[in-house]
């Protein structure tokens, strides 16, 4: 890749979406974290599993296999098992279009304010709002972070689905989780689109965020694009179910 290619538009990707795309034969993923767009390789450096369905958490992707952590933005690997990082690509937006460009390459200047004229194109990772500044409020919002990313997943590791008895994260549940100061937004599927505990799980699932003392409100999109399968769980998940 030698130049910004076009891989999609804004439009295709929910405010929490992924899509995979080939670019220059190798496979990349892109994702939406609110207004912001990040394009990795789609492949764990550890063992070589795609990330597609990786849960994503303040700027992180989490690779489903074994659950080795990278940078969105760096492609850094955060823990083990991975020892290397994975590519990262820059992404600019040009009105609904997204293009990736090679690693380390500067996006092409745009025109301002010309017909078509491109936004402005976003390089940094999602600010956190300072906290509120309401009388009486003295729990700080807490920074992005693998610290603040285990404790929301321990806070949804507490929601059981009732049918299988195995908890929504290890189930593989949860596509997304992001903090904007206070608020959470998890992006989360169901077993099957008619799972009749899905009513359930979503309130539950709520309450156990709102019940941190650093959050406010969680809102949760129930999503069916990726349809959950059982390679999402756990090894733990599919040893409780038989799953080999
Ligand atoms: S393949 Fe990704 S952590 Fe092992």
């Amino acid at each position: 890749m030698t130049e910004f290619e076009r891989v999609a538009t804004v439009s295709e990707l929910t405010q929490a979406g992924r899509k995979s795309v080939i670019v220059d034969d190798v496979p990349v993923l892109l994702v939406r974290v609110g207004e912001e767009f990040f394009a990795v390789e789609d492949v764990c450096s550890h063992d070589g599993q795609p990330l597609t369905d990786g849960l994503v958490v303040d700027g992180m992707i989490t690779c489903p296999r074994h659950g080795a952590r990278f940078d969105l933005k760096t492609g850094h690997h955060l823990c083990m098992p991975a020892t290397r990082p994975i590519a990262s690509y820059p992404v600019q937006v040009r009105d609904d279009a997204i293009y990736v460009g090679p690693p380390g390459a500067v996006p092409p200047p745009v025109a301002d304010k010309a017909p078509g004229a491109v936004p402005a194109i976003p390089t940094d990772l999602p600010v956190v709002s300072a906290a509120s500044a309401t009388s009486g409020d003295a729990v700080p919002t807490p920074e992005p972070g693998a610290d603040d990313e285990l404790r929301l997943i321990d806070a949804l590791k507490q929601v059981v689905d009732p049918e299988l008895m195995i908890n929504i994260i290890d189930l593989g549940l949860v596509y997304s989780i992001n903090r904007d100061a206070k608020k959470i937004y998890v992006e989360m599927t169901l077993t099957s689109p008619a799972c009749p505990a899905g009513p359930q799980i979503v309130q539950q699932s709520k309450m156990a965020l709102e019940r941190l003392r650093d959050v406010d409100e969680a809102e949760i999109k129930l999503v069916m694009s990726p349809p959950w399968t059982p390679d999402r769980m756990t090894d733990e998940a599919k040893d409780m179910l038989g799953i080999f």
